[in-house]
């Protein structure tokens, strides 16, 4: 190579990629975008492709993703047919400066106590001529020397991991800096059944557009995720003064979430029934949640009445102009709820939620004197 070339190469910034749930792309280029000063150049489904002047330790600030990744190649032109592998092989041993991408990890996850770690990932969906095992080959074969010497295999949660991930004729290579607390955060110390991932609740608090003085309420909260992660939202922003609701029917779910919001911040929590809220008419700037959906927690029969009169709970309570985002699997039942109480669809997200397709919804409450001017 020559010394320009070398010296081009050492200057350009490496692309980084987020793996998020599927859906939620459009969210997480937008947190991209406006958090971190990043330019999104490609997204496919669970995936966003982006550079950022710099790759500095802030990226771990992201929220709406799972992981993060330093791209060392790409491709969306897959034959699903052997001569894939070739190319995996061939494009892991020639394209990336892989001693640049260790730094870079380096960089972000300084070494910790103990002997290094280190592992291949390799994730496939779709139907391919090759199997998993032999793509993941592919890799191993391709790295063969690339690797620093002296670190130990780990199966899981190794320190230094380059993952593989094929979706259909898409794959990414890349080597990981984050690990688990990105997508599982460190404050979820207690379980409730059906609770939200971390990752879903940040999105869901950065479509409801929270400012200072506001109330914002998650009437159905679980384990508190979404509490947790809008009161995570207004400290990073320093957004003040914002009161935060939350309860459930659960005595125990009210418990839980206390124990979860002990190192995040303070809620107002009580154990209450949505269909009778003890709250006044106009109160409340922003409703967040995700109400029980799904055989786990209710009977198809029961969602709509359950919804019904949710809705109209949400209208005596909500403000003229505010807004509600809700995540449920049953999303018609939710639009003939909220329409019927004359609220308006927003945005609406097609998602995966604990393996079933979900619907991220979120909706305005027509502000009467707005509509009287219109
Ligand atoms: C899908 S879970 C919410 C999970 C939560 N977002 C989290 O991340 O942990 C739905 C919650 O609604 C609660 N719930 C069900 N019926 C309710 C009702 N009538 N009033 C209040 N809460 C109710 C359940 O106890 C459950 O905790």
């Amino acid at each position: 190579m020559s010394r320009k070339r070398q010296s081009d190469t050492e200057h350009t910034v490496p692309a980084l990629y987020a793996m998020v749930q599927p859906g939620l792309e459009p969210v997480a280029a937008d947190e991209i975008t406006r958090d971190l000063g990043g330019e999104v150049k490609k997204t496919s489904r669970g995936v966003v492709v982006f550079k950022l002047p710099e790759i500095t330790p802030d990226i771990l600030k992201l929220r709406t993703t799972e992981d993060l990744f330093v791209l060392a190649w790409g491709s969306d032109t897959l034959t699903y047919r052997p001569p894939d592998l070739v190319n995996f092989r061939k494009w892991t041993a020639n394209r990336p400066d892989w001693g640049r991408l260790f730094r870079i990890h380096h960089a972000i996850r300084p070494k910790i106590k103990g002997k290094p770690t280190f592992h291949i990932v390799c994730q496939m969906q779709g139907e391919h001529g090759y199997k998993r095992y032999d793509a993941h080959q592919a890799i191993v074969d391709g790295l063969r020397n690339k690797v620093p010497p002296g670190l130990i295999a780990q199966e899981e949660n190794a320190w230094l991991e380059v993952w593989l991930t094929i979706r259909g004729k898409t794959a990414v290579c890349g080597v990981r800096l984050t690990d688990r607390t990105m997508r599982h955060r460190t404050y979820k110390t207690d379980h409730v059944p059906a609770s939200l991932r971390p990752t879903v609740a940040a999105a869901m608090v950065r479509l409801a557009g929270i400012s200072p003085g506001m109330t914002v309420l998650d009437p159905m909260c679980g384990a508190g995720t979404i509490l947790a992660e809008a009161i995570d939202l207004c400290n990073r922003r320093k957004t003040r003064e914002v009161t935060m609701l939350g309860g459930d029917l659960d005595p125990n779910a009210v418990f839980v979430t206390g124990e979860n919001l002990a190192c995040v911040g303070q809620a107002q929590l009580a154990r209450w029934d949505v269909r009778q809220l003890p709250l006044a008419a106009g109160t409340v700037d922003r409703i967040v949640s995700n109400p029980p959906f799904g055989k786990q927690l209710l009977t198809p029969q029961d969602v709509g009445p359950l919804y019904g009169q949710m809705a109209r709970q949400f209208d005596r309570i909500l403000k003229p102009g505010g807004r509600g985002v809700f995540l449920v699997a049953e999303y018609e039942p939710l639009r003939d709820s909220l329409r019927d109480v004359g609220w308006k669809p927003t945005r609406q997200h097609k998602v995966r939620v604990l393996g079933q397709p979900a619907v991220l919804s979120a909706w305005q409450k027509p502000d009467a004197l707005a509509t009287m001017s219109e």
